[in-house]
This record gives C-alpha cells, structure tokens and sequence, in this order.
C-alpha cells in the first residue's frame, strides 16, 4: 500500500505540469516512510487515507530539505543530499515546491485534520529555529532539549498519528498521545546512534551532532557525570572538529557512566507508554512499530 503513496506523491508533483520538479524529486532517497505507514495502519487505505499520507510525507520531505541547507548536510541517507549537488537555491525551492503543494492538497481533505498538521508544522519550524539556537553554546538543559526535539521531530509524528484517528473516526488523544511518544523517543535514539555507530553504519559521519553545536541527552547526561576538569575538556570540544582521541574520550567516559544505557531506557520508557496504548486499543501492528522505534540500528 506504500506504493500508491509513492504514485500519488508523484501524482500531486506531476500535477503541477514541471517534468524538471519531478525529476528533481524522483532523485530524493524515500527513507522509511514511518510517517505514511502510521496513517495506513491507522486509518486504512482509502483515498483519504492516501492523500493524507503523501501529503504529510510531502511536508517531512520539504523539512530535510531545508534542514540539510541549514545544517550544511551533504549526506542524506548515505548518498549526496540535494543542496551537495544542486546547491542551496534548488534544494529551497524543490522543498518549497512540496511543502506548498502539500499544503494545498491538504485543505482538500478536512478542516480539523487540516489545523491539526498545520499547526505541527509551526512547531517544526520553531523546533529548528530553537535548534539552532540551542547549538550556538553547549546546552546543559535537559527540558530545553526536550522541548526542542518535541517541536523538531515529535511534532508531525504526534499530528501525523491524530489526523489519521480523526479520519477513521478513533480516540484522537490516545492517538496523538503515542504519535508524540513514539515521535521523542525516535529523535532521542536518533541523538544516541550519532554517538554509538560508525559513519559507514550510519550513512553520515559519526559523533557530528557535537562537532555542529548539538549537544543532545548523551552529552547533557555526560556532562552531569563528569568532574570539573572534565567537564571543562567536554566544552572546549563543543562545536569543533572533534580529533580520533577526543571522540574515544568521550566514548570511554560514555561508557564509564553507562550514559547509552540511560538514554535507551528513557527512550524505552516513552515507547512502553505508547505500546501500553496500543495494547488497550488492540492495535499489534502499532505496537511493533512503537517496538522497532528503539530496536532501530540506523
Ligand atoms: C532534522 O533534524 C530536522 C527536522 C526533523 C525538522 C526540520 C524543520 C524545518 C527545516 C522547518 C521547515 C519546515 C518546512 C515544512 C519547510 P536533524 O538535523 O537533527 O536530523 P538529521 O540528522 O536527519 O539532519
Ligand atoms: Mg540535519
């Protein structure tokens, strides 16, 4: 069923009668689609349920796509991100492009649904400005960072889960309650796997958050764990290019305080809430796929 999202995203893009925007498009790696098989699996495959999964995929698009000029990326998903070969300007538009036909297509569907994914994308816009933000000086508050990855990330997760109840005429706040939770612990794991994996596994390079001004959970934690001396090693190597042996000291000490492990539990709490949910609503495909959101390696 993925693939009629796949053919009514390239459907609503060769609409707008631009063979060069579609090609463009056509070059852009899918990633896992989570957002679209969440509305199938809640909502079912109606063409409602279509269009809204394609258009909510269409704005997540036009978000990377912005991001990677903003975070000056130029890996996506193991390959050349956009803005690498294109440059910015293109990169802006074709994000442009998508998230502005989304938005059109989006009022085809329904009102509430409509304010529901317009006003998570506020959040995502406020999430990366707040992002950005928070990366100008190594960030020590838990709750700021929290806050940040709800907006930047959790946001269209949490909208993504109650628009498609509200289509299928189910609890909207059980489900916006596990789309938000399923949606912070993805981000957090997201943070721990730039600590834990290799750049080959990873498909970027490794331990990059920090070296761009990030400092996510494993790096507030650690930093709580340190002693003077070296929490003021772990700032001065804040938003610098990190060298082989700092980011073996940082992986040592990460050991040393078992920071991985208090991370992935916070993380696993989230997602116990949100199979618990589902438990309730007897939705076992919604489980798994709250399960496979801290049992992901990549
Ligand atoms: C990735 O974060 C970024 C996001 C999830 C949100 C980006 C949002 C915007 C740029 C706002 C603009 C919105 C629209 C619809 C045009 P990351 O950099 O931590 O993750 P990454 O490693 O995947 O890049
Ligand atoms: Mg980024």
């Amino acid at each position: 069923m993925i693939e009629a999202v796949e053919r009514k995203i390239e459907q609503f893009i060769a609409e707008l009668g631009e063979q060069d925007t579609l090609l463009l498009y056509d070059r852009l790696p899918h990633g896992k689609r989570l957002r679209a098989k969440l509305v199938l699996k809640i909502a079912g495959s109606s063409l409602q349920s279509i269009k809204l999964a394609a258009v909510i995929e269409m704005i997540h698009a036009a978000s990377l796509l912005h991001d990677d000029v903003i975070d000056d990326a130029f890996v996506r998903r193991g390959k050349s991100s956009l803005n690498a070969i294109y440059g910015n300007k293109t990169a802006i538009m074709l994000g442009d492009v998508l998230y502005s036909k989304g938005f059109y297509e989006l009022n085809n569907i329904d009102k509430e649904i409509a304010k529901v994914v317009s006003n998570a994308v506020v959040q995502l816009s406020l999430g990366e400005r707040s992002d950005v933000l928070l990366s100008q000086s190594f960030n020590h508050d838990k709750d700021r960072y929290l806050h940040m990855i709800y907006q930047k990330t959790a946001s269209l997760i949490e909208a993504t889960a109650e628009a498609a109840a509200i289509l299928a005429s189910k609890n909207r706040d059980t489900y916006r309650q596990y789309g938000r939770n399923i949606g912070i612990a993805f981000q957090m794991i997201d943070d721990l796997l730039d600590v834990t994996q290799s750049s080959e596994q990873l498909g970027k390079p490794a331990m990059h958050d920090y070296e761009e001004g990030k400092s996510t959970l494993p790096f507030i934690y650690l930093y709580e764990a340190l002693n003077d001396d070296e929490k003021f090693r772990l700032e001065r190597l804040h938003a610098v290019m990190l060298k082989e042996e700092d980011q073996q000291w940082i992986s040592l000490k990460m050991q040393e305080h078992e920071i991985i492990q208090k991370c992935f539990l916070e993380a696993k709490e989230l997602t116990d809430e949100a199979i618990a949910l589902m438990q309730q609503s007897g939705e076992s495909e919604l489980e798994d796929i709250a399960r496979a959101m801290i049992e992901r390696s990549f």
